[in-house]
C-alpha cells in the first residue's frame, strides 16, 4: 500500500521522506492555509523533494475556471495531481484535465455512487474522506469497502486514495480492505510504530543489558 503525507510542512515531508515512508503527498486549500506559503511556491518545492504524485487542489467550482486553474498546476512539475472536488462541474474538469494526460485527484468524496461517477470521469485517484464520515456516526472504512468491491466488479483502474484518516488503526485497517493508498498527517503515520508492549519489552531489556553489563562496542 502507497502512504501519501496529507500535509503542506515541508520540513515534515522531508523526515518521513528520508526513511522512504513518502509515496506521494495530498494538500489543499486549509492545509496551504495552515502552512502560510505561496500555493504555487510552496507545492514546488514539494515537488521537488518527492518522486511520486502531490495533488495540488483548485480553488474554482466552475468546470472552466477549474480546468485553466488545473493546467498552470500542471506545469508546476511532472509529478502535480490536479484535485478536484466531487462535483458535476469537478467531473467535467477531471474528464479534460485527464484527457490531458494531467493526474487527476478527485477529492470530497462521500459516497459509492460519487466514487463510481469519478472513476467514469477517469479519475487518477478517488479521495474517500473517512473521518469526516465517523464524524457524522456513519462509517468511513464501509466506505472505502464498497468502493474498492465496485471497482474490482468492473475492473476501474482508478486508484482508491483513503483520506481524512485520523488514526493509525484507519490506515490497518484500510490495508486490509485493500485501499491502493492512504493519505495521513505525519504525526499519524509516525504514531503507526507506537505499542506499549514495545515500550515495556525494551525497558526490561535494557535493565537486563545493565545488569549484566553486556555491551558491544
Ligand atoms: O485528505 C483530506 C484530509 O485533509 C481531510 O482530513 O481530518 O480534515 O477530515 P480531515
Amino acid at each position: 500500500m502507497k502512504f501519501f503525507v496529507d500535509t503542506a510542512d515541508v520540513p515534515a515531508i522531508a523526515e518521513l521522506n528520508e526513511l522512504g515512508m513518502v509515496d506521494g503527498v495530498t494538500t489543499n486549500p486549509s492545509l496551504i492555509k495552515k502552512s502560510g506559503r505561496d500555493i504555487l511556491e510552496v507545492t514546488k518545492e514539494i515537488c521537488d523533494l518527492v518522486d511520486g504524485p502531490v495533488s495540488a487542489e483548485v480553488t474554482a467550482t466552475d468546470a472552466e475556471t477549474m480546468i485553466a486553474e488545473g493546467r498552470k498546476l500542471a506545469k508546476i512539475a511532472d509529478n502535480i495531481a490536479v484535485k478536484v472536488p466531487l462535483t458535476w462541474d469537478g467531473l467535467k474538469a477531471c474528464k479534460v484535465l485527464t484527457g490531458e494526460g494531467n493526474m487527476v485527484n478527485v477529492t470530497l468524496c462521500f459516497s459509492a455512487n460519487q466514487a463510481l461517477l469519478a472513476a467514469k470521469a477517469g479519475a487518477t485517484f478517488i479521495s474517500p474522506f473517512i473521518g469526516r464520515l465517523d464524524d457524522i456516526n456513519l462509517d468511513g472504512l464501509d466506505l472505502i469497502a464498497d468502493i474498492r468491491t465496485i471497482y474490482d466488479n468492473f475492473g476501474y483502474e482508478t486508484e482508491i486514495l483513503a483520506a481524512s484518516i485520523r488514526t493509525a488503526n484507519h490506515i490497518a485497517e484500510c490495508a486490509k480492505i485493500g485501499a491502493d493508498v492512504i493519505t495521513a498527517p505525519p504525526a499519524v503515520i509516525s504514531g503507526m510504530v507506537k505499542h506499549p508492549l514495545t515500550d515495556k519489552g525494551l525497558d526490561a531489556f535494557l535493565a537486563d543489558i545493565k545488569e549484566a553489563g553486556i555491551s558491544i562496542l
